[in-house]
């Protein structure tokens, strides 16, 4: 049974509080699943630890952000708050560099006719990501390999012997730690060079609590991490959902071209509001993230039971985007419900990225991406007299960890 699914039956079946068998890098875990509504509240609280994160991914995320609480967490977050704000990212000249990569990667789809939506959204974010961290796009066959095995770690199977998985997996992590720590040495002596890359350096060196160097290699590592496969899937949804409606795609192209052009900033967004729908409706319906899991630190009250220390808990942002009371007909794939909504999204509105403390660092970025990839879909089609087709019926997905149609492709005809 799919996940939205599963967790309807479970809410029908025995109620909105359960326990989730779910696959762990220590074996199976029993998480708790609160169907709570106030899911912001929960990620706010400072009863629930991120630690969890630590005990499972540790060989990813080291002791990067994404593991800390409290004041640890503020210490390494906050150096690089600015350059991930919409000013922080146009000053850092993101927008071109995203325009630039997006248009191409779409430009080779259009003209090779029929594309497998995972593998190119992966290859395009992927590049995204690398060539804003710094670097040179010749490396990212090797570094893209290198990550594959890196995943291997997490799996941490029960033996170890040279050439296994886990050994293999260990080989990449020494070598993309090597590679962050040559990129970041390159960048500091070549001094602010006006990349991306420099300015979260600088900004990590600022103030009296700057960043220890370990940590802004876990943290750069993060970044890789965070920001490539979350934003493939969001990429590979919103076209399926294009090749699914040739209304949709028309009423995009008419705004795309209406401008003349593609976003060249997070502000300049703002001249694309049906696009901006059409991302905002995707990362509803298709949260990339669909369960966020956290350990209860210090005894906590949720739906009139209270949670003992060490509880594991699964808020389900998959459930949250479906919620009728919020969207009717949440099966709907349906922009207009957006319509009006896209200024300042309320914190209810933006849960796809979480919320509280550990709220997706990269968010900006993330619409500026898929509201520019949105964009070049269509004036690219329009330029070579195509659009994208994918039948109507909807592909199978899977849900964890990452929510990503499974072998959809698309036309474009
Ligand atoms: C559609 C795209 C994306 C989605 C849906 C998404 C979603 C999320 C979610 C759900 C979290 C966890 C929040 C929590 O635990 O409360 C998160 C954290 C994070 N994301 Fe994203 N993300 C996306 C893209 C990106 C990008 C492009 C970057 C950066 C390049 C990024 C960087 C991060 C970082 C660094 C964190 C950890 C923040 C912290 O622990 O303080 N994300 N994201």
């Amino acid at each position: 049974m799919a996940l939205p699914d599963l967790l309807a039956h479970a809410k029908l079946t025995v109620g909105p509080l359960f326990f989730l068998d779910m696959p762990s890098p220590m074996g199976r875990a029993l998480d708790l699943v609160p169907l709570h509504g106030d899911y912001t509240a929960l990620l706010r609280s400072s009863s629930l630890s991120n630690s969890i994160v630590r005990d499972n991914a540790q060989a990813l995320f080291g002791e990067s952000m994404i593991v800390q609480d409290g004041d640890e967490h503020h210490r390494q977050r906050l150096p690089w708050s600015a350059p991930f704000t919409p000013r922080g990212l146009a000053g850092g000249e993101v927008g071109g560099l995203v325009a630039e990569i997006v248009a191409r990667h779409i430009e080779a789809w259009v003209r090779i006719g029929r594309v497998r939506v995972l593998d190119v959204t992966q290859h395009l974010t992927l590049e995204l990501i690398f060539r804003l961290l710094g670097s040179p796009s010749g490396d990212l066959a090797e570094w893209r390999a290198q990550y594959r095995r890196l995943l291997l770690v997490v799996a941490r199977l029960p033996v170890e012997f040279p050439g296994s998985p886990a050994s293999r997996g260990e080989r990449a992590r020494t070598w993309i730690d090597a590679r962050i720590d040559e990129l970041l040495a390159r960048r500091l002596c070549g001094g602010a060079d006006g990349s991306f890359l420099a300015s979260l350096a600088a900004a990590s060196a600022l103030g009296s609590r700057s960043m220890r160097d370990d940590h802004l290699r876990d943290n750069l590592k993060l970044l890789f991490l965070a920001g490539h496969e979350t934003t493939a899937t969001a990429m590979s949804w919103l076209l399926v959902e294009l090749g699914r409606s040739a209304e949709l795609f028309r009423r995009l192209q008419a705004e795309a071209e209406h401008v003349g052009g593609l976003p060249s900033s997070p502000e300049d967004t703002r001249r694309f509001p049906f696009a901006t729908s059409l991302v905002r409706e995707v990362v509803r319906l298709y949260p990339p993230v669909p369960l966020i899991t956290r350990v209860v630190r210090e005894d906590l009250e949720i739906l009139g039971h209270t949670l003992a220390r060490g509880t594991r808990v699964t808020v389900p942002l998959v459930e949250a985007g479906r919620d009728p009371s919020r969207y009717p007909a949440p099966l709907r794939f349906d922009p207009d419900r957006w319509r009006g909504r896209n200024v300042t999204p309320a914190s209810s509105e933006t849960l796809a990225f979480g919320a509280g403390p550990h709220f997706c660092l990269g968010y900006h970025l993330a619409i500026l991406q898929l509201v520019t990839f949105a964009v070049a879909v269509a004036l690219t089609c329009k330029a070579r007299g195509k659009r994208p087709t994918h039948p109507s019926r909807r592909p199978r997905s899977v849900w964890f960890p990452v929510a990503a149609p499974i072998g959809a492709s698309i036309r474009f005809d």
